[in-house]
Formats: C-alpha cells, sequence, structure tokens
C-alpha cells in the first residue's frame, strides 16, 4: 500500500493473539505497522506478543459473538485512532466446533453467525469513515473448505460461506474509498500434536507442499500492495479444493480429522476431503 501519511500505517487484527492471527500482528509490526490486535481469550498469549512486538502493538478485548462486544470494540479503535484513520481491518477471530446437526441448537447457531458475519459486517460499516480516511482494505478470512459443507461442521461452513457472500458486498457498498477482500486458507494450521497421517493428507495437495501462516501472509501483503483489487477472494490451500476426491487412492484424509480430534483432545482440523465426496 502507497501510504501519503506521515504516521506509521494502522491496523486492527481481531482473533490476533494465537496461530494465524498472532502471525499478521507479528508481520504487520514487523513492517512498522501500528497494530491494534484484538483478543478474547487468550489472554497471555496476547501479552506475549505484544511484548515481542517492542510497543507496536495495543492490545483490546472484546467478545464478537455479542453486539455489546462488538459495539465496544468499535468504540475502542475509534478512540486510538482518532483522527488518524485506519489503512486496515482483518477479521480473523473464528470458532470451529464439531457439532452434527442434531447437536446444533440456537446459541451455537447464533454465535457463529454473530461472530462469523454480522460482526465483520457492522464493524466494517462502523469503522468505514477511519477506513476511508487513509483509502483502507477490510480483509475477511474465509474458508477454502467451505462450500463443501462437512458433515459435523455445517453452521460453520454457512457462516463462512455467507461472509464470503458479505465480502462482496461490501466491496461494493464501500467503494471506491475502501476495498474490502477475503483470503480462504485451507489446511494451514493443523493442531501442534498432529499425528502422521495429517502429514499424508498435506501430500495430497497439488503443490504437494506443507502450507504455514508464511502463506498467508504472502497474500496478505499482495492484496495491501494492490489498490486495483476489491471484492477478490485469494485462495490459499495448495490447490486441494481442485483435487479430485481422494478416497479411491488416498483414504487417511477424512480419517486423519477423526485421529486428530481424538489425539488433541480439541476440534478436528478442518477436514478438506469430506466422506459424502468419496465416490465421486
Ligand atoms: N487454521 C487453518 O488451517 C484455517 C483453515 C481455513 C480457514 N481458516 C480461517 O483463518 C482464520 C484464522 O485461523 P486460526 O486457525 O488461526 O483461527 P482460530 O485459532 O480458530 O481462532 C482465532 C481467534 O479467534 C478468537 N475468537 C474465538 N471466539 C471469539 C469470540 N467470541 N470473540 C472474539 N474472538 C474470538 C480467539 O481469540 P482468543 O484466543 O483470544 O479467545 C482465537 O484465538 C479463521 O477465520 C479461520 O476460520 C483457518
Amino acid at each position: 500500500m502507497h501510504h501519503a501519511h506521515a504516521t506509521a500505517p494502522v491496523a486492527l487484527v481481531t482473533g490476533a493473539a494465537r496461530r494465524i492471527g498472532a502471525a499478521m500482528t507479528r508481520h504487520l509490526a514487523l513492517k512498522g505497522w501500528r497494530v491494534l490486535a484484538h483478543w478474547h481469550q487468550s489472554r497471555e498469549d496476547m501479552d506475549t506478543l505484544a511484548r515481542e512486538c517492542h510497543g507496536r502493538v495495543e492490545t483490546l478485548r472484546a467478545d464478537l459473538a455479542t453486539a455489546e462486544g462488538r459495539c465496544q470494540l468499535a468504540k475502542q479503535v475509534l478512540g486510538r485512532v482518532k483522527d488518524e484513520g485506519l489503512d486496515l481491518v482483518v477479521h480473523n477471530a473464528s470458532h470451529f466446533p464439531h457439532a452434527r446437526l442434531a447437536d446444533v441448537d440456537d446459541a451455537l447457531f447464533d454465535t457463529l453467525f454473530t461472530l462469523h458475519v454480522k460482526t465483520p459486517l457492522l464493524l466494517s460499516r462502523d469503522l468505514a469513515p477511519a477506513l476511508s480516511r487513509r483509502s483502507g482494505m477490510v480483509l475477511n478470512l474465509l474458508d477454502a473448505g467451505a462450500p463443501l459443507q462437512w458433515p459435523g461442521y455445517l453452521p460453520y461452513a454457512l457462516s463462512k460461506q455467507a461472509l464470503k457472500d458479505a465480502t462482496i458486498a461490501l466491496a461494493r457498498e464501500l467503494a471506491p474509498a475502501v476495498r474490502v477482500n477475503g483470503i480462504a486458507p485451507g489446511f494451514i494450521l493443523p493442531p501442534e500434536n498432529a499425528p502422521d497421517s495429517y502429514r499424508h493428507a498435506e501430500a495430497l495437495r497439488l503443490t504437494q507442499a506443507v502450507g504455514g501462516p508464511a502463506e498467508i501472509l504472502r497474500a496478505l501483503d499482495y492484496l495491501l500492495d494492490s489498490p486495483f483489487v476489491t471484492g477478490e477472494i485469494l485462495t490459499v490451500d495448495g490447490g486441494r479444493r481442485w483435487i479430485r476426491p481422494l478416497a479411491s487412492n488416498a483414504p487417511a484424509a477424512p480419517s486423519a480429522c477423526e485421529e486428530l480430534r481424538r489425539v488433541s483432545g480439541g476440534p478436528a482440523p478442518r477436514p478438506q476431503v469430506p466422506p459424502s465426496l468419496s465416490r465421486a
């Protein structure tokens, strides 16, 4: 991005304490940005990252699955940037629960649609005046696997699909002052204790390479440096979505997810090859 401003560029990153959010925050801080880093429950990780970034990172806490939390964050951000404006807002905060349709209750459904759709849309609306002062950009973190609507992750996938549509809608609403783009990662960060079968699933990409947060950072840099690009979704998944169902020669992918859930005790990684496609 080309900055005609004397002060450092300013970003808000939600869900910034850990994993991909932390990688983006660290990356921007290293490039000299001032980062307003949002967190919800990972206080320790957030404090460590802020210390690491030597004053370039300011932390803000909010529950973005509620309207109150969203309004509180908007107010805090506007209070911090004052008339300076904002260059970038990254909607990264996410929740990836495993729940069969039978287990989905109203609260879970509302949490996911608020966190993944309503909050990014309305927070962008409220921060748009600050963004337009600097010809800024909104960046939504989507999911390359969302269109597959894996059994067990339906409300997550539907909400990420809705965020994809919201990305295009916002790009039209906020043009020309603010650009709006999306990055759709696929299989970037597994749980830390992933078993070997995860590596097997990794090898099924078209690129035959293992992804990582660095791939997302390259996509981020491209979008920041491309003032002619808006309403675009960059898929960063090693080409996985184009691979024909793998079950015939590589049945490990779906079971890797089951295995990961068992080993990690937490949610499974995003399954890229749903059993429903395994016969095609
Ligand atoms: N990892 C992958 O391979 C992958 C694949 C496809 C798509 N993506 C997308 O890429 C983005 C980053 O992925 P990730 O795996 O790094 O994300 P993640 O670890 O699942 O979540 C990022 C952060 O979201 C925050 N969060 C969750 N619920 C919240 C709430 N109610 N209010 C406020 N913040 C909340 C958490 O903050 P605290 O920890 O502070 O509570 C969490 O650290 C996500 O949008 C994800 O959907 C990732």
